[in-house]
């Protein structure tokens, strides 16, 4: 399945499917470079979502644009889960951005589609999963998610709570990713 990138896709992007755990220093620096332009570390101090428990996604994505410079950056997660009480592993994106000059040019949606490529690789991934803020919804929507409104509990700091920070989005793998029910992160979210 493919799914729709920018109108601006006349790209010359590479993209790479990562452990972060393998970038090396050169790569991780480039990561940070990225981090910095999209949150500036003085604009971002404030963010209440610093006070919750996150997981940092152990892969990624990562797009470079047609200048070798790196554009964008999906983390990348699987998790067992449940829905409605059954267990179900799931692949997760978070942490998607791309550098505020190279935007618009679909170097994120072909990060995503990667990263659901992978997911699409795994023998058992049912359905995907992402948190964003409520402006984000349309973009993503238009990649093919649709909003989960059901209950989404995760892990903070050993509790289970509802998460109802961001809202929650689910993309088909090799089921429909739901849109009501009770999913269980069974962790903290991504
Ligand atoms: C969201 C983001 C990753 C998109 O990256 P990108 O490479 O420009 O994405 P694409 O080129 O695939 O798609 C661009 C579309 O994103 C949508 N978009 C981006 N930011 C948006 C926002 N804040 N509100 C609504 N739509 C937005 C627009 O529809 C845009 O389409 P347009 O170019 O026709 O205006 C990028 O804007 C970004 O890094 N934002 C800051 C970090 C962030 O919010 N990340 C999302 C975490 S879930």
């Amino acid at each position: 399945m493919r799914f729709p990138v920018g109108k601006d896709i006349r790209l010359k992007a590479n993209v790479a499917f990562t452990a972060v755990a393998d970038l090396n220093a050169g790569e991780r620096d480039a990561v940070d470079v990225l981090s910095r332009a999209v949150y500036p570390p003085a604009e971002w101090a404030d963010w209440p979502g610093r006070k919750l428990e996150w997981e940092k996604p152990p892969r990624c994505v990562r797009v470079w644009g047609g200048d070798g410079e790196l554009a964008s950056y999906i983390g990348v997660v699987l998790r067992q889960a449940t829905h409605d009480g059954r267990a179900v592993p799931i692949g997760g994106i978070g942490g998607v951005k791309t550098h505020p000059a190279a935007r618009g040019r679909g170097y994120a949606a072909l990060g995503v589609q990667r990263a659901i490529e992978f997911f699409q690789e795994q023998a058992d991934v049912m359905f995907a999963l992402l948190v964003c803020e409520p402006d984000l919804i349309p973009y993503y929507a238009r990649l093919g998610w649709r909003e989960f409104g059901g209950t989404l509990l995760v892990r903070q700091y050993g509790a289970i709570v509802e998460f109802t920070f961001d809202r929650t989005m689910t993309l088909r793998v090799r089921r429909d990713g739901p849109i009501d029910g009770v999913i269980d992160l069974c962790g903290p979210p991504w």
